[in-house]
C-alpha cells in the first residue's frame, strides 16, 4: 500500500484538522496519566481526510496496537470475537464504515464497549447458554461517512464524537510539499499550490495527484514539479481546475441536462450515470456541495448557477 509509507505517525505531524487535535491531545494525555485506555471514539466525515491515519497515530501516541478492520469484514459472530479476544489491554481496534455493522454484531459490541465483556451463545435453541467473557480495556474507533445512519445505542457509547473536515488550501499545499519531500520530489510552492488547489479538499486525493505529476514529470524529464507541468499533468489525467474529475462532470452535466438542472432524486441520477448510488451520496456529493456546485432539497438533488458556468452552460 503505496500510503504507508507517507503517512505521518505523530500528532505534530499531523497537518490540519486544529480542533480535532486539540480534542485527541487532550484524551491521550488524561487516558495516559490515569494509566488506562481512551474512551471511545467515533469519527465522521467524507473519505480520505484522515480517519485511519489519526487512529493508527493515537495508537503510537498511546504505545499500543492498532487492529484495522471494516464492517463489510465483520459479516459472521466469529469475526468480531476472534478479534476482540485477541486484544491487548489498551488497544485500539478500528473499524470502517461502522455504519455498515450488521444487527449482532453491533450487538456483541454494546457490551465489549461498556463493560468490557463477551456475551457468547452456545449451542442452539432448547440447548443454547449465554456465557460471558471478560475483555482486557480497549479503545473502539469507529469511522463513517454517514453519522446519521448510526443506530443510536451503538452513537451513545462513543465518548467523543468528532467530525473531520475538507482541509484548507495552505493545509493541502504543506501535506504535498510533506510528501513531495518523502518521495524525493522536488516541486515548487506554486506546484504544490496546484496540485492542492485541484485536490478537493482531501489529502488522499492531494497526494494521489502529487505521484501522477510526479510519473508525469519524470517522463518529460522535468526535474522539478512547477505549476505549468503541475497543470498541465492533471488536465491529461482529467483533473479540471476546480478537481472535479470525470465522474463529477458526469453527475453535474446529468442533472443538467437530462433534468434541467433538477430537482432530482439520488437514484435518478445514478440510474441515467450508471454510478452507484451510495458513491455518488458519500464520495461525489460532499465535495460539489461544499464548493456550491449542487444543492440537496427536500424534492432532490439542484445544480447551481456556479455548476452551470464552470461546465461551460448557459444560466
Ligand atoms: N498525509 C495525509 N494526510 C495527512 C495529514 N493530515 N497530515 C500530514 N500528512 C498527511
Amino acid at each position: 500500500n503505496p500510503e504507508e509509507s507517507i503517512r505521518p505517525h505523530r500528532l505534530d505531524d499531523y497537518i490540519g484538522q486544529k480542533d480535532l487535535k486539540e480534542v485527541l491531545k487532550i484524551a491521550i494525555a488524561a487516558a495516559k496519566s490515569r494509566g488506562e485506555a481512551m474512551d471511545h471514539i467515533l469519527l465522521y466525515g467524507p473519505p480520505g481526510l484522515g480517519k485511519t491515519t489519526m487512529s493508527l497515530i493515537l495508537a503510537s501516541e498511546m504505545g499500543v496496537n492498532c487492529k484495522i478492520t471494516a464492517a463489510p469484514a465483520l459479516e459472521r459472530p466469529r469475526d468480531i470475537t476472534g478479534i476482540l479476544i485477541n486484544l491487548k489491554p489498551g488497544d485500539i481496534l478500528f473499524i470502517d464504515e461502522i455504519h455498515r455493522l450488521n444487527r449482532m454484531t453491533e450487538e456483541l459490541l454494546y457490551p465489549a464497549m461498556e463493560d468490557c465483556r463477551l456475551d457468547i451463545t452456545i449451542g442452539k435453541g432448547q440447548t443454547a447458554r449465554t456465557r460471558s467473557i471478560p475483555l482486557p480495556p480497549f479503545t473502539l474507533i469507529g469511522a463513517t461517512t454517514k453519522v446519521g445512519s448510526l443506530t443510536s445505542p451503538l452513537r451513545d457509547r462513543f465518548g467523543l464524537i468528532q467530525r473531520l473536515r475538507f482541509y484548507e488550501l495552505d493545509e493541502l499545499t504543506l501535506i504535498v510539499q510533506r510528501t513531495a519531500d518523502l518521495l524525493q520530489t522536488p516541486v515548487t510552492l506554486e506546484g504544490a499550490q496546484e496540485i492542492a488547489r485541484r485536490a478537493r479538499g482531501t489529502p488522499r486525493i492531494a497526494n494521489r495527484l502529487l505521484r501522477r505529476v510526479r510519473d508525469y514529470a519524470q517522463v518529460k524529464v522535468m526535474e522539478t514539479v512547477d505549476q505549468a507541468i503541475a497543470a498541465e499533468a492533471l488536465e491529461l489525467f482529467n483533473v479540471d481546475p476546480c478537481g472535479l474529475d470525470w465522474t463529477d462532470r458526469l453527475v453535474l452535466g446529468t442533472i443538467i441536462e437530462q433534468f434541467r438542472g433538477g430537482p432530482v432524486g439520488l437514484e435518478a441520477v445514478a440510474a441515467a450515470t450508471g454510478e452507484d448510488s451510495k458513491t455518488i451520496e458519500e464520495v461525489y456529493e460532499p465535495y460539489l456541495l461544499q464548493i456550491g456546485f449542487l444543492n440537496r432539497t427536500t424534492r432532490g438533488r439542484v445544480a447551481t448557477e456556479a455548476a452551470y458556468e464552470h461546465l461551460g452552460y448557459a444560466v
